[in-house]
């Protein structure tokens, strides 16, 4: 179980609006408490933040609003003092335009060094060298007063570096090893599978961006820096790790992330991308395990994250009854927790935050909505800050009287870790139950699921003598047979309601 902690909006310990690091370890205990066994720290390094922290300045060094190496140190050691496993965001596809590197870059002449750290390419007229679009909306390169483009696939801010180049991979396999001496545990891997493009940057065309061997993604030489990551982890004491975050077409191109001198894991995002239906979520399922079972490793479940409008707001479309997103989403965790393999939470689920769609068009952040000129709202609406205690904002986030980087919702009071913590039919006491419950089963439990029963709005899997049933529907249905261990609901006798889901012991 991983916690994703969006560092910017977890807990602001000296009052300037924004999350830092010793505000984390300040809340370890909340962690410890809800039962996890790891986090992953969002990027807290020297940034201008043009992508919250996802355009990294310096690789090395803490963004003075997070805090300070010291500061790092202290979360590190007391982690694992509390039990807790540390991985942190790793950012390699792109640096910060205010990078050293591309400062210099920006100074020097076509065709000097500095430039061969990254990718400019000439281009006759006005028009961009290819065709390649932005992931943040726009085309994904920026012409420089000199008349050169480069290349970035997200914001203009966030230049993409040239991976052919020795310096490059010498450079991040240093990066990787600073982090792994001060003590973590492992690494995501952001754009995981971006790095190399094809040296021809032929135009998409009709293409689209992420085909099988497209010119953007998983290029070949990919996996070569990752086998060079993996003897690097291996070579440290301890179980170190790095998880991938890789978008592909397929199953196959998944599964050479996972060879066995590779990635430890990769994220399965389709049980975010699924909607809230039977035959979706049983279909995901049995796609994310097939595509691991050649390679051996653990499957991997998100719901939400720092890029998703979260689950419990996507779950309930206009038109359904108010607070049907609320059920499913506690439903959703018996399905999820009760997977083989490893889930990644994210921060505020626990709480059973909504969405915030209703923020200020003034207060946004995200590139995406400032490259979209607005046509698209961005992913703000899920990195508000946490609602820790209080009547009002900023609900024990920071230091009474603060402001945090996006403002709270008026409605939060009643989301707070504290009044949560003392309600046993909260959603956060729920959390706690079903992650409690999961570590005491997982012993006994084989890594084999069987589907049972999968018909209409019913889904019903059993793992050993653990039986999960969700009820995707409206309606009530009769409960497969067993003993109810934890529901997300009360049962109306031997019925499972709506929208519910229950564990079994058979
Ligand atoms: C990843 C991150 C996202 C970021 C992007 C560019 O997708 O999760 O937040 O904007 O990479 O670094």
């Amino acid at each position: 179980m991983v916690y994703e902690v969006y560092v910017r909006s977890f807990a602001d310990s000296d009052g300037d609006g924004d999350g830092d690091l010793k505000g984390i370890t300040a809340r370890l205990g909340h962690l410890r408490d809800l039962g996890v066994d790891a986090l992953w720290l969002t990027p807290f390094y020297r940034s201008p933040l043009a992508d919250g922290g996802y355009d990294v300045a310096d690789y090395r060094d803490v963004d003075p609003r997070f805090g300070t190496l010291d500061d790092f140190d202290a979360l590190v050691a007391a982690a694992h003092e509390q039990g807790l496993r540390l991985i942190v965001d790793i950012v390699p596809n792109h640096t910060s335009d205010q990078h050293a590197w591309f400062q210099e870059a920006l100074a020097s002449p076509p065709g000097s060094p500095a430039r061969e750290r990254y990718i400019f390419r000439d281009s006759p007229g006005d028009r961009p060298p290819n065709d390649w679009p932005s992931a943040f909306g726009g085309p994904a390169w920026t012409r420089l007063p000199d008349g050169q483009w480069y290349l970035h696939l997200y914001a203009s801010e966030q230049p993409d570096l040239n991976w052919r180049n020795p310096e490059v991979r010498a450079e991040f396999e240093s990066i990787v090893r600073f982090w792994l001496d001060r003590g973590v545990d492992g690494f995501r891997i952001d754009v995981a599978a971006g790095l190399f493009k094809d040296e021809s940057f032929t135009d998409l065309g009709d293409r689209g961006r992420r085909v099988v061997n497209g010119p953007i993604y998983s290029r070949p030489e990919v996996h070569e820096v990752y086998r060079d990551w993996r003897r690097i982890l291996d070579s440290y004491p301890g179980d170190r790790m790095a998880i991938g975050e890789v978008w592909t077409d397929g199953p196959e191109e998944l599964a050479q992330y996972l060879r066995p001198d590779e990635l430890h894991q990769v994220f399965q995002f389709d049980l975010q991308l699924a909607p809230w239906s039977a035959p979706a979520f049983r279909d995901v399922v049995t796609a994310a395990l097939a595509a691991v079972a050649p390679t051996g490793s653990a499957p991997t479940w998100v719901l939400s994250s720092h890029d998703s409008v979260r689950h419990l707001t996507r779950y309930e479309q206009s038109g359904d009854l108010p607070g049907v997103g609320y059920a499913r989403a506690r439903a959703a965790l018996l399905f999820l927790l009760a997977l083989p393999g490893s889930a990644y939470l994210y921060q505020g689920e626990e709480l059973g935050l909504p969405e915030v769609t209703d923020l200020p068009d003034d207060a946004r952040r995200d590139p995406v909505w400032f490259r979209s000129e607005g046509a698209e709202k961005g992913r703000d609406g899920c990195r508000v800050p946490l609602p820790w205690s209080g009547k009002s904002e900023p609900y024990g986030f920071g230091r009474e009287g603060t402001r945090p980087w996006l403002p709270q919702p008026e409605r939060w009071a009643s989301l707070s870790v504290e009044e949560q913590k003392s309600d046993p039919t909260s959603m956060l006491s729920f959390y706690r139950m079903a992650l409690e419950l999961r570590r005491e089963l997982l012993p006994e439990l084989p890594d084999e699921l069987e589907w049972l029963e999968s018909s209409g709005t019913m889904v019903v899997y059993g793992r050993g003598d653990l039986v999960c049933a969700v009820n995707f529907g409206e309606n009530p249905v009769r409960l497969p047979k067993g003993r109810p261990l934890l529901t997300s609901v009360p049962l109306y006798g031997d019925l499972l309601p709506g929208n519910a889901a229950v564990w079994l012991k058979v």
